[in-house]
């Protein structure tokens, strides 16, 4: 039976100018290279200017995504931005985006999932194209939580850097089977008991100031290893594909230990891990986008290829998405 299908047609990202390399980081911080390095495998980030917003960035890495596609604003009807670091609590970033674009139809939309923020904004995106109520999705993964970090904390303020990613997904008709291109499923999760693990100390209905990160970051490492790998099996097995059958495993980029860690797990072969958390840090909701603009700009995912997606982040929330590209 033939069904709508969400199709990655374009993908693309923007980085700030400024890179931040762990050795600089230790000039002002009390750190060092080999701590990150060991503990998450980071060796730089990128930090954003203060003309730098995250609208700015998010902009940039939609337009690249739709010159990818071959498309232009007319033919986009849905704009989801994920973020947890909007320019101003309202409006929102997307309707930022859509203006800075010169996109006048359809809508545009935030969506706070932290760092499961673009898995969550793949999985709505898809709800709206595979029922007919959009054409073509722009899904943008945009953050500068250097804003929203304690500097003080060393903690924490070595672990993220700032960014964004967008793909466009366009509505195709499939043949209802896992052999179709599109998003073929994803599987979301949430728990609000977490709260204590991973929030920021702020916000306009609480202190009135935009607060900051706090981590205890043991017990999420444990999380996300533990628990997250959940939503990668619902997707296996909604779809009645394996490990084996992924070409490429991409997920959000936290910590090297925890990616490795959570592959190995389910199996999935190291060498069909793309890692960027060496280079980026830890974007949040940029993470995963910038991770696949990467893949896909390098030549290693191509057409065809299955890809799965997957992240955790504050509440908690997570998800997953399997991809055929
Ligand atoms: O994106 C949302 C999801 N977030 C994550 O996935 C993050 C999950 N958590 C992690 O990635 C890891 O737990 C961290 C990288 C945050 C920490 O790694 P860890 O192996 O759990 O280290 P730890 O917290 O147990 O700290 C070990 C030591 C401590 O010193 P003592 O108490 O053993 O003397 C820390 O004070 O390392 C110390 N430490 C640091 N040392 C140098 C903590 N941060 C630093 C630092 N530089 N930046």
């Amino acid at each position: 039976m033939t069904k709508l299908r969400s199709v990655v047609v374009g993908c693309g990202s923007h980085l700030p100018a400024r890179c931040v390399t762990n050795a600089t980081l230790a000039e002002t911080v009390d750190t060092s290279d080999d701590w990150i390095v060991q503990r998450t495998g980071i060796r730089q980030r990128y930090l954003a200017a203060a003309d730098e917003t995250t609208s700015t960035l998010g902009t940039r890495a939609a337009q690249a995504a739709l010159d990818d596609a071959g498309l232009t604003a007319d033919d986009i009807d849905l704009v989801i931005c994920a973020t947890s670091t909007p320019d101003h609590t309202f409006p929102s970033t997307a309707t930022q985006i859509q203006a800075a674009l010169g996109i006048h139809q359809g809508a545009a939309f935030d969506l706070q999932a932290v760092c499961a923020g673009f898995v969550y904004g793949v999985s709505t995106a898809d709800k709206f194209l595979s029922t007919g109520s959009a054409k073509r999705a722009l899904v943008v993964g945009a953050e500068t939580f250097s804003r929203i970090l304690d500097w003080e904390d060393r903690t924490t303020c070595v672990l993220f850097g700032d960014g964004a990613g967008a793909i466009v997904l366009e509505a195709r008709e499939g043949e209802g089977t896992s052999a179709d291109r599109g998003v073929l499923t994803s599987s979301l999760r949430s728990d609000g008991r977490h709260r204590e693990k991973l929030y920021v100390d702020g916000g306009p209905g609480s202190t009135g100031t935009t607060g900051h990160l706090r981590m205890a970051g043991k017990e999420v490492f444990r999380f996300a290893v533990g628990s997250v790998t959940d939503v990668i099996v619902d997707a296996f097995e909604a779809t009645g594909t394996t490990a084996d059958d992924l070409n490429w495993f991409v997920p959000h980029q936290a910590n090297r230990r925890i990616i490795e860690a959570s592959a190995d797990k389910l199996g999935i072969a190291r060498d069909k891990v793309v890692l960027t958390v060496d280079r980026h840090g830890n974007t949040s909701a940029a993470s995963i986008p910038l991770a696949l603009d990467a893949a896909c700009k390098d030549g290693r995912i191509r057409k065809g290829d299955l890809v799965m997606i997957e992240a955790i982040g504050g509440g908690f929330t997570w998800g997953a998405a399997l991809i055929r590209w």
